[in-house]
């Protein structure tokens, strides 16, 4: 029998690999988006297979989104063996992303477009793309974007505007394309995804009312969530340990 597929951008390692990993475990089939992290990729992969007894459950594929065909990278999942097996794309997450702050003196139009590219132009050219292959599972598209709307984050600028066009397309989106396709946003708080961000995020964990950083896995559980709701859409879940009620 064919698994549901998957299609996720950015998710091979942090917060994109505990999604991929999680959904694999989950019994579908995961189309994983890298642009550098391939060993990181195939190790999920990997381990996954060796868990449950060399079944495969993902494959990689690799795309810098900041210069690819993205009419080429849509015709491949289009064309996914997995994909057309299963009569369609399930799930389509827009996890991929960059984040450098940037002082405004520093901050060249160039980098402004690039968090666009990646935040916004690359979610939106996949959606339009996969859409008829979406709309054919009854699936849903999700949108990783963040708690920082309607305050000012230093340095942040490019970063937190592309974010907040993300979230809002999102809605828009949500709205124009039920009810065949729905189309959800994850919100993360600090989720420490490496031993450096402990300290990073030390100040801020002192406000978080669950009083502990978020997981990569908390993320993940939010993601298979949204997948499996067929009746949620619209909606940005905030998983962030109550962080945005308190700021
Ligand atoms: N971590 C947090 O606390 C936090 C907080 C709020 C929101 N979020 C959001 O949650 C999502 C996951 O967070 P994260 O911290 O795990 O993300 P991340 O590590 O910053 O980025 C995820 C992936 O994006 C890919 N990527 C970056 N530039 C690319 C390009 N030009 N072409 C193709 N892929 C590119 C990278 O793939 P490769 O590694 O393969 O190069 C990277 O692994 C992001 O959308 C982020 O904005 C995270």
């Amino acid at each position: 029998m064919s698994k549901p597929v998957v299609f996720i951008t950015g998710g091979g390692r942090r917060i994109g690999a505990a999604i991929s990993s999680m959904l694999m475990d989950e019994g579908y089939f995961v189309l994983i988006h890298v642009r550098n992290s391939v060993e990181e990729a195939q190790a999920i992969i990997d381990a996954h297979s060796k868990a449950n007894g060399g079944e495969t459950s993902g494959e990689i594929i690799t795309a810098d989104l900041l210069n690819a065909d993205i009419g080429e990278l849509i015709a491949r999942i289009q064309n996914h063996p997995k994909v057309i097996a299963d009569g369609g794309l399930f799930g389509l997450i827009n996890n991929a992303s960059v984040y450098q702050p940037i002082s405004f003196d520093d901050l060249t139009f160039e980098e402004f477009k690039k968090n666009f590219i990646i935040h916004v132009e690359v979610p939106f050219l996949l959606t339009k793309g996969l859409y008829e292959q979406i709309k054919a599972k009854s699936g849903s598209v999700i949108g990783l974007v963040d708690t920082s709307q309607g305050r000012a984050w230093k340095d942040l600028t490019h970063y937190t505007a592309s974010k907040n066009a993300l979230r809002q397309m999102m809605i828009n989106l949500a709205g124009d394309l039920h009810p065949h396709v729905r189309v959800n946003c994850i919100a993360p708080g600090a989720i420490i995804s490496a031993a450096w961000e402990i300290e990073h995020f030390a100040s801020v964990l002192e406000k978080v009312p669950m009083g502990r950083s978020g997981e990569p896995k908390d993320i993940a559980s939010a993601a298979k969530f949204l997948l499996e709701s067929d009746h949620i859409s619209g909606q940005i879940i905030n998983v962030d340990g109550g962080w945005t009620i308190v700021e």
